[in-house]
């Protein structure tokens, strides 16, 4: 099984950036997380992150064209405002999880509107970091119950 995870603006700054919203976990720390998850769970991986809007919609298609099973976004701000992004995840139709690690929710009310929870099987806000992990742990539960290919 693989999974693209894939992270939009200021991630890389996790650790630095807003702790009372992000945490202390650094990127680097994260993507540590992640692999050690997935190498257990037997999940291939592939880690992205960029700041720029193109380069997310180039990696959600590059996961429909390398055949992966299923996507764990982050997009950052571009949550609420990027119409590119969902039409690019409604476009490759494969399963995706979004995730936040603050809890949006209870934030400014411009962090309310997600574009991009429409394509998503779920949502994930609030948990800090660990919710990558139940973002792939949802995508493994999903892949074995309802094959590739379906959301
Ligand atoms: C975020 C929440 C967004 O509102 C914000 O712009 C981010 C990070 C989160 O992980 O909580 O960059 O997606």
């Amino acid at each position: 099984m693989k999974i693209y995870i894939l992270n939009g603006p200021n991630l890389n700054m996790l650790g630095v950036r807003e702790p009372e919203h992000y945490g202390s976990t650094t990127y680097r720390d994260l993507l540590d997380m992640i692999e050690r998850h997935c190498q257990e769970a037997g999940v291939e991986a592939i880690c992205k992150q960029s700041n720029h809007e193109g380069d997310l919609v180039d990696w959600i298609q590059e996961a429909y064209f390398e055949n992966a099973d299923g996507i764990v976004i982050n997009p950052g701000a571009y949550t609420h405002t990027s119409v590119a992004l969902l039409d690019a995840l409604k476009a490759v139709r494969l399963p995706a999880v979004e995730v936040h690690i603050s809890k949006v929710e209870e934030r400014e009310a411009f962090r309310q509107i997600s574009y991009l929870r429409a394509a998503c099987i779920k949502t994930i806000s609030g948990h800090g970091v660990g919710g990558y992990l139940e973002a792939v742990d949802l995508l493994i539960a999903h892949a074995n119950r309802n094959g590739k290919d379906s959301q």
